[in-house]
Order: C-alpha cells, then structure tokens, then sequence
C-alpha cells in the first residue's frame, strides 16, 4: 500500500496556551484545557512517491473546504512531516494533501487538527513503512505538539488537558456539550497564534500570567466536576479576556476582536444577566466566538442563533 489517510478534530481551549518557555519544542508558559470539536475537522492523506522531496497539495473531498495554505504554512505542514520521518528513522518521500471541512486560520483552531490529523496519518504510514509498532497515542499527541502546541490536545476526547510535557484525557461531569462557533470573519488573521506566542512575553501583564491560568484551570477543573457551570463560564469568560489583554499591552499592541466580535459578546452577556444563565463562551487568536451549550440547553442556543442572525454559526 502506498496511501494513508487519517483525520483528527479542532479543539477549543478553555485555559489557554499562550506563551512559549521553549519555542524549539512548543513547551508552554502554562497548562491549558480543552474540549474536542468532534465536529469541526482535518484530513491529511500521505501518498508515498519516488520523488526527492515532500510536497504538499490541497485534498479533494466532497465534504472538505478546498482553501490552499499558503507557502508558510505548506512549509511547517512538510517540516513537521520531516521530524515524524526523522523520528521513525525513515528516508522515502511523500505527497502530503490536506483539507478541512471549516475555513482555516480563522480562530477555528485549524492548525490543532491539520497537525494532530497528520501526525495521526505520518504514525499510521510509518509504522507500517518501519516495521515498528504505532506509538501510543500520548506519544503521538507529543509528537503533534512538537509541529503546533494546541494540537496534541486534539488526541483526547471529549477533555484533554496539556501540562508540561504531559498531554491526557480528562473525565469530567460534562461529557457531552453543543459547540457553536460564530464565525464574524473567516479570511485570514494578520498575526498569526505563533507570532502570538513570541509577542505576547512582552507585556508588562505576562509576568504573572502562568500563575493566573494555573489558578484558574485548577478552580475551572473543579467547576466542570462539580457542575457549577456560572462559575465555569465566569472562569472562562476571564481567561480568554486575559489572553486578549496581553495581546492589547504588548510593546506593540496587537489584537483580533472586532466590533462583531463584540456584538456576540454582548449578546451572550445580557442573555447571562437576564436569564443567570447561558453558553461559556470563550475566543482564541482570533476574531470568532465560540459558545458551548449544555445538551439541555438546546432552546437557547437557537435564541441566541436568532439574535446573531447575521453571522454564519458553524459547529
Ligand atoms: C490561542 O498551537 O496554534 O489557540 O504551537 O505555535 O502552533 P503553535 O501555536 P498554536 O497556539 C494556539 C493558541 C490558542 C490557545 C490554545 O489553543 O490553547
């Protein structure tokens, strides 16, 4: 055989990773949360070739949104494919395609799936092309994250939670929640979540930060536990305000909300004070809202699909 294709899903982090200790090898300033978008995904498809260097080209599929990723980001795909080669200790070549079924750098955490679904699909074809066993999947989440950090969370299912060099699944009392993301803009985002990581240590407020989201993941993981989700939503709604600060202080201020980004915002927080109830609701480098229902708060999630008409809701 000479194909392989896997697939892996986004997730959107609830405690975020931002801030690099060491950017060689994607360790984090802080631990980070997430829930996996089961829905929101990546396929890669690995074709071995008798050429003398890896490509990279758009996969075909029905399903998948055909966006070309630029020559950057087709690089950092292959360099990754370069370290699983190394690792496996193997020389052949490959055509790398790869599509998503949702538009891509967009805040949609695309590069957590493109990274997690091709170490999944390089593992697979390695193994097999090795002779040596699958690595466990903790050792490819670590391997994933080696490509972009926030993808070796895509591994776990429905939780996973990253710390230090460590990347496991978390069973806690929300098993299953509706995600929904609002998407007010979906071309590409001018600062990339890389640059980010780099720019934001010099804000005057990233001294502090890994003890701030330490604090608040360990008082977060005790709300998802115990089913107080006010107070998961306030967590939340304070963290992703936190990474947005850092970004805002930076020596040169950047940033990704935008006046649409706030009218989501601001619907979701009257539907919070009216009714002491509502979505955890969280943003990532990037413009679009994510909200996360509870299952039986079905009859909500359309209220709020009407008031934000406007926008496409994906999820
Ligand atoms: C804001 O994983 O995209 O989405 O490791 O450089 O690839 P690299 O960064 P990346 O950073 C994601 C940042 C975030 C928060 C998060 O997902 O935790």
């Amino acid at each position: 055989m000479s194909k392989w294709i896997a697939s892996a899903p986004a997730n959107i982090a609830l405690i975020k990773y931002m801030g690099k200790r060491d950017a060689a090898r994607n360790l984090a300033c802080n631990p980070s949360l997430s829930y996996t978008l089961s829905n929101l995904t990546s396929t890669v498809e690995l074709e071995l070739v008798p050429h003398l260097e890896d490509s990279w080209e758009p996969l075909q599929t029905p399903d998948t949104i055909k966006l070309p990723l630029n020559l950057a980001g087709q690089q950092r795909f292959l360099n990754h494919l370069a370290r699983l080669k190394q690792h496996f200790g193997f020389q052949g070549h490959f055509i790398v395609r790869s599509a998503n079924n949702f538009p891509h750098n967009a805040g949609i955490a695309s590069s957590a799936s493109s990274f997690a679904a091709l170490t999944r699909c390089a593992c697979q074809a390695l193994a097999e092309l090795t002779s040596r066993s699958l690595p466990f999947i903790t050792e490819q989440a670590r391997l994933s994250a080696l490509g972009s950090g926030s993808s070796g969370r895509s591994f776990f299912q429905p939780w996973a939670l990253w710390q230090d060099e460590n990347i496991t699944g978390l069973d806690l009392a929300y098993k299953e929640l509706l995600h929904k993301v609002v998407v007010v803009q979906a071309e590409a985002k001018a600062v990339s979540s890389s640059e980010a990581h780099a720019k934001v240590s010099s804000s005057l407020l990233f001294a502090n930060r890994p003890e701030r989201a330490t604090q608040r993941l360990e008082k977060l993981i005790a709300c998802l536990q115990n089913q107080d989700w006010p107070q998961a939503f306030e967590l939340v709604w304070q963290e992703f305000w936190d990474m947005h600060a850092l970004f805002e202080t930076a020596s040169v201020p950047f940033g990704y909300l935008t006046a649409e980004s706030m009218t989501v915002l601001r619907v979701v927080r009257d539907i919070w004070q009216r009714e002491g109830d509502g979505p955890i609701v969280t943003v990532d480098a990037g413009p679009n809202v994510h909200l996360l229902f509870r299952p039986e708060q079905q009859a909500m999630q359309q209220q709020i699909a009407q008031r934000l008409h406007q926008f496409t809701l994906l999820g």
